[in-house]
């Protein structure tokens, strides 16, 4: 034999001389959940080791995530269902949870980069990401509501704005509001391949956020297409996303491979709350070694084509990594 690719492997200081792909704790983006209220920190029951905390420990919170070396979060609010309603209002509220709490982190952490969450579904009376009318989501009424969200969030601070809605021309839409209203350096990182998917049970808990009629089936894709996922970034691109994520993650590698290979964009995959409950669960049964399968997880994502991981794991990988 020539040929012996298990020379490369012969020990460990060869492995890592010839390791293809690397986790940083720089890739990561960790989820935050803030909830009303002081001195609260809620255990999420399907994501053990996550929490919904009141704006005044979420500092706490951030602050060790910074120690550790994670720079970027994002943060989406659990709203109490009585502030709900049809046209998501409550998301406008400068006084309210979520944009005094994204106002709060820029003025402690000035230098972390916050990206916030751009759809009606946590404060929408219906559960959906859009505004619904007799059974259907209306597109084109969404865009005005995404775009004035998207405003409010740039003016409390936000570095990257996410929009996780899936409806048609939303990018270019909140791009011109932005640009409108002088927010041109706010960025958007496009939630452009949204799946239909499952694996969001345990996040739709944790926000109470799950849809009061129906699914997602409209708006968002179809777990079996792939080559829409083109359609949606090249529309993406043109119409001026900054960044393409893809969600959720270890399901999906084709598609950030399939993205990573014909975009030029930063890509970035969502690895989604069930993604993380399967490996929690399974090793707290002790069937697997959770430490060794969340680094061969996110490293799977990352090999695939994604720079960014955002993951509930961040700081325990964070804390892996050092
Ligand atoms: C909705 C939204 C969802 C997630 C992030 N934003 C759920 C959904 O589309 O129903 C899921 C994230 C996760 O499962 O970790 N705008």
């Amino acid at each position: 034999m020539i040929r012996r690719p298990r020379r490369n492997r012969k020990t460990q200081s060869i492995r890592l001389l010839v390791e293809e792909t690397q986790l940083s704790v720089t890739d990561f983006i960790y989820p935050l959940f803030v909830i009303e209220g002081v001195n609260k920190k809620e255990p999420i029951a399907s994501m053990p080791g996550i929490f919904r905390f009141s704006s005044d420990i979420l500092m706490n919170e951030i602050k060790e995530c910074v120690d550790l070396g994670i720079k970027s979060f994002v943060l989406f609010p659990s709203i109490p269902d009585h502030k709900k309603d049809k046209l998501a209002s409550e998301s406008l509220n400068t006084e309210g949870l979520y944009l005094k709490t994204i106002q709060k982190i820029k003025h402690i952490f000035p230098e972390i980069c916050l990206m916030t969450d751009v759809a009606m579904d946590p404060y929408s009376s219906d559960g959906h990401d859009g505004y619904a009318e007799n059974g259907e989501i209306v597109n084109d009424l969404t865009l005005d509501i995404l775009a004035k969200m998207a405003v409010a969030q740039a003016r409390a601070g936000a570095d990257i704005l996410g929009p996780s809605d899936m409806m048609d021309g939303r990018i270019l839409h909140i791009r011109k509001a932005l640009d409108e209203d002088g927010f041109t350096n706010v960025s958007i990182m496009s939630y452009t391949a949204k799946y239909a998917s499952a694996f969001y049970g345990p996040f739709r808990d944790a926000l109470h956020s799950a849809p009061k009629f129906g699914d997602k089936k409209t708006y968002q894709m179809n777990p079996a297409n792939r080559k829409e996922a083109l359609i949606e970034a090249q529309l993406d691109v043109e119409e001026g996303a900054d960044m393409l994520m893809v969600k959720p993650a270890m399901t999906y590698l084709d598609i950030i491979s399939d993205l990573s290979n014909n975009f030029h964009l930063p890509i970035a995959a969502y690895n989604v709350s069930g993604e993380y409950a399967m490996i929690k669960a399974a090793a707290a049964k002790g069937w697997i070694d959770g430490e060794k399968v969340m680094i061969e997880s996110l490293l799977s994502i990352k090999r695939a084509g994604a720079k960014i991981i955002i993951t509930y794991f961040a700081k325990e990988a964070a804390k892996f990594l050092k």
